[in-house]
């Protein structure tokens, strides 16, 4: 059969109807939760944090993913890396994917900086080799200097920003999921990340971004996808999709 010109470019990201549910516990008293137990009702309440989201994503798209606190932006993307699994619906991804979805996620406190670059890169796939060669460029992308043997637990809220990103964006990967973290980094430091993303995106990586801000979104996503307490609340050219933001707000 012929193909036609959509079904060449497969998609490398695909959620297919994802479910995430958490169970919420509730504080009780003692009394109200023994009489639970022994009467077996839940002491459980069900929440969806996503509830049936489907979208796919081509190879070298940059999608940004928007929405209010709790909107399930961060769940997303942690199942999009594999840390949580979805509880019902499917999740297919092509290639190597980098995450870095929260400030000091994958860092040991009592490890130094350089420790921790390899540990990183070791989740990240890369072999002790290839961490060795690429040693330099992950530190002086860093900017962390000689607090580079200092035991990271001593690192500000900055700093661990700037090495886990540096780890990021030089381990081999097809897909990059940046979760917040370029707020943390001050303007210079973030407009370093913009310039490295640019570049990794003139590469064909494919990026998911979640980010408060629209100027930095605007900046590096084509697309957006709105999250309302957990549904695709919209999904388009990113312009029209803070347009849609602002509009909730008021
Ligand atoms: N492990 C968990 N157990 C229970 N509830 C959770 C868990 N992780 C997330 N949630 C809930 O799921 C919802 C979505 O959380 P998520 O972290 O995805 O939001 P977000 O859009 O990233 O918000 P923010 O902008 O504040 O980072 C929230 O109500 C949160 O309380
Ligand atoms: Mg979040």
């Amino acid at each position: 059969m012929r193909k036609t010109f959509e079904s060449v470019v497969d998609p490398v990201i695909i959620f297919d109807n994802v479910q995430k549910t958490f169970n919420l516990r509730h504080a009780r008293s003692l009394k109200q939760t023994v009489l639970s137990m022994v009467r077996r009702t839940d002491r459980f309440e069900a929440f969806n944090a996503l509830d049936h989201v489907s979208f796919s994503v081509n190879p070298g798209e940059s999608v940004a993913v928007l929405g209010r606190n709790g909107s399930g932006k961060s769940t997303t993307l942690k199942l999009l890396s594999g840390v949580l699994r979805p509880t019902s619906g499917n999740i297919y991804t092509m290639g190597r994917i980098a995450g870095l979805l929260e400030v000091g996620a994958g860092f040991h406190p009592d490890l130094t900086g350089r420790e921790n670059v390899y540990l990183n890169a070791a989740i990240l796939g890369m072999t002790k080799a290839e961490t060795e060669a690429r040693f330099d460029d992950i530190l002086e992308f860093s900017e962390i200097g000689n607090f580079i043997d200092t035991e990271v637990k001593r690192y500000s809220s900055g700093m661990y920003a700037r090495l886990g990103f540096s780890v990021a964006v030089h381990a081999e990967h097809d897909i990059l999921l940046v979760d917040e973290v370029l707020s943390v980094g001050d303007a210079e430091f973030r407009e370093k990340c913009h310039q490295k993303m640019r570049e990794l995106q003139a590469a064909g990586n494919t990026m998911f971004i979640v980010s408060h801000s629209a100027d930095q979104v605007r900046k590096l996503c084509q697309r957006g996808i709105v999250l309302d307490h957990g549904r695709v609340a919209f999904d388009g050219p990113i312009d029209d999709a803070i347009a849609a933001m602002q509009q909730k707000k008021r």
